[in-house]
């Protein structure tokens, strides 16, 4: 058993049931994430799946009433919507959507993908009083770039999410990524919060802990497999550290290297998830 830590602990699913189970098991939940990916595994949409594939306004409905559920289950804490990109998706659509979004429920924080078209809605969003996580986020210049670019926002309005799992998968230690943006960030005014993603396992869920992250979103298994005090061995040492890199947190948000490969691909992916739910 675990003592409530300073770290916010989120979900991360699509299914409110397991977010349940979570709050049950721990007594507190403090948030949620979701994504395409996600939502197209919710067994409800998967059994009206079997029936059929669904209209976009049917599968957006779908989604709304999941994040409705969840949003209950931690009404003081916050909800992550994802916004529908592909490549070609352009500011003004990711905005249009985010807007939409942002009226479902009290506590949402809308993701956008840290690309340029995802950075300049998430300017505006902000600009408009909106909350936003950054998402896909897989280096720490993609970070400086959300800091930059989010600069106007108060504390809690934005999120920026490391993806360390998908780091790790190809022989990266994504940790240090997370462990690099709240050192660079201890250089700024607090506006942007670190929100540790793409966890794995009990090992990555205890060493984001200890880096100090605000907050962690992780598999209803690896929060209550932590919860319970499960140890699993931590990586074997063989992954390839991440340096640390100086950046100007002051600098226009379009100077800095947004691109990433593992964005584009995790874009890609998200895509042809929700795409894959749809009649065509
Ligand atoms: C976070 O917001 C994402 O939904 C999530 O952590 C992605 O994790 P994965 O890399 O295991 O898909």
């Amino acid at each position: 058993m675990t003592d409530r830590p300073d770290t916010r602990i989120f979900v991360d699913g699509g299914d409110p049931t397991e977010s349940q189970r979570v709050k049950d098991a721990l007594g507190y939940l403090d948030g949620q994430t979701t994504n395409p990916s996600l939502v197209s595994k919710n067994p409800h949409i998967r059994e009206r799946i079997a029936q059929g594939k669904l209209t976009s306004e049917e599968l957006l409905e779908e989604y709304k009433k999941i994040v409705q559920d969840v949003s209950r289950l931690t009404p003081d804490g916050s909800v992550s919507i994802e916004v529908y990109a592909d490549a070609d998706t352009t500011a003004e659509a990711m905005l249009a959507q985010g807007r939409e979004m942002f009226g479902w429920i009290p506590n949402a924080h809308i993701k956008f993908p840290i690309t340029a078209a995802g950075l300049e809605a998430a300017e505006r969003a902000v600009a408009d009083g909106m909350r936003v996580n950054l998402t896909l986020c897989f280096s720490q210049a993609q970070a400086a770039a959300v800091y930059a670019a989010t600069r106007e926002a108060k504390k809690g309005q934005v999120f920026v999410s490391p993806f360390v799992g998908r780091l790790d998968d190809r022989g990266e230690r994504g940790m240090d990524v997370a462990a690099d943006i709240i050192r660079m960030y201890g250089a700024g005014d607090g506006h942007v919060e670190v929100l540790t993603a793409s966890v794995r396992g009990v090992p990555h869920f205890r060493q984001a802990l200890d880096l100090g992250t605000d907050i962690i979103t992780a598999p209803a298994q690896v929060i209550l497999d932590w919860h319970a005090g499960k140890s699993e061995p931590a990586d074997d040492g063989k992954l390839k550290p991440i340096s640390y890199r100086e950046l100007d947190l002051d600098a226009d948000w379009r100077s800095f290297d947004l691109h990433h490969d593992l964005t584009d691909a995790g874009i890609e992916k998200f895509a042809a998830d929700w795409n894959a739910l749809l009649k065509q």
